[in-house]
């Protein structure tokens, strides 16, 4: 029997994912699944020195990492660089223990289904393009000048394909529409209700929708995601009568923690193959 380290958001903060796969060692887990804002920035060097030594870390602790993307991942050069290596089981292999879940992926490990889901809309998407204007400005004042030390176009900080189109989104959900015990997403779904959200603008609730359409077409009987850097556990009708127990995990102690953050909001571990556990029984009992 299996186990996973599911992770939430790390950002590429090197030190919090180095923690994590040590935790995921002591846990017993062989594998570790990061619910987007994993920090794949391989435009810039800093994000492929981040792969590497996560990479190196993984190998020496014997585990793979799997990441599915968020808003803050650029999916684009994922893709790109990786969408002709694929492991067996389909996901892309970016490094020989890094791999990355495309957006609609489902496999199957130790007898449970999985499907994941990435992309969310940035709320500080106005801020971003404003640096990026920032430094776009500067490199041109470096080209000017005579210095140009570095492209501007390579520190892009949004990233377009940030969430999935409806067209996108409809045709990776009609691809395959069997149930899933477990689906994995970066954005939440529409219906839980977090008592902490600073991402209700109204921007949000296209891909809060989509992850909705998912949990009622893929019917979960657990929905794990990033994203809120909030941790809490919700139950919500997966529409045929059922209930999908939500866990929102959180993120890195780097960005704006929730108060009383604790570095374990950012992990569980899910036991495979998956059971509803008793956490799970008794709120749906409660929400029943
Ligand atoms: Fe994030
Ligand atoms: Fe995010």
């Amino acid at each position: 029997m299996g186990r996973i380290l599911v992770a939430g958001d790390i950002h590429g903060v090197t030190s919090h994912a180095v923690t994590l796969l040590g935790i995921a060692r002591k846990q017993e887990c062989a594998r570790v699944f990061v619910l987007g804002d994993f920090g794949a920035w391989e435009h810039m060097r800093d994000g492929r020195h981040y792969f590497d030594v996560v990479d190196r870390a993984a190998r020496r602790q014997q585990l793979i990492v799997y990441f599915l993307d968020g808003n803050h991942d650029k999916s684009s050069l994922v893709r790109e660089l990786y969408g002709e290596h694929l492991d067996d089981e389909g996901f892309l292999v970016c490094r020989k223990n890094i791999r990355y879940a495309p957006r609609g992926h489902r496999w199957t490990w130790d007898g449970t289904r999985f499907a994941a889901f990435g992309g969310a809309y940035s709320v500080d998407k106005p801020w971003r393009l404003a640096m990026e204007a920032l430094r776009e400005r500067k490199a041109e004042r470096r080209r000017v000048f005579g210095s140009s030390r570095r492209p501007a176009t390579t520190e892009s900080l949004w990233f377009p394909e940030e969430q999935m189109t409806d067209e996108e989104f409809d045709a990776l959900l009609a691809a395959d529409e069997s149930p899933v015990e477990v689906l994995l997403s970066h954005d939440k779904p529409r219906a839980s209700a977090p008592a902490l959200n600073r991402k209700t603008a109204p921007e949000c609730l296209p891909n809060q929708d989509r992850i909705q359409r998912a949990v009622h077409t893929l019917r979960p009987q657990v929905l794990l995601h990033g994203h809120l850097h909030y941790r809490y556990t919700d139950v919500i009708d997966r529409g045929d009568g059922g209930l999908t127990r939500v866990e929102g995990l959180g993120a890195d102690p780097d960005t704006a923690p929730q108060p009383g953050y604790d570095r374990a909001d950012s992990w569980l571990v899910l036991p495979l193959p998956y059971q509803h556990d008793a956490v799970g029984e008794e709120l749906a009992s409660r929400a029943g």
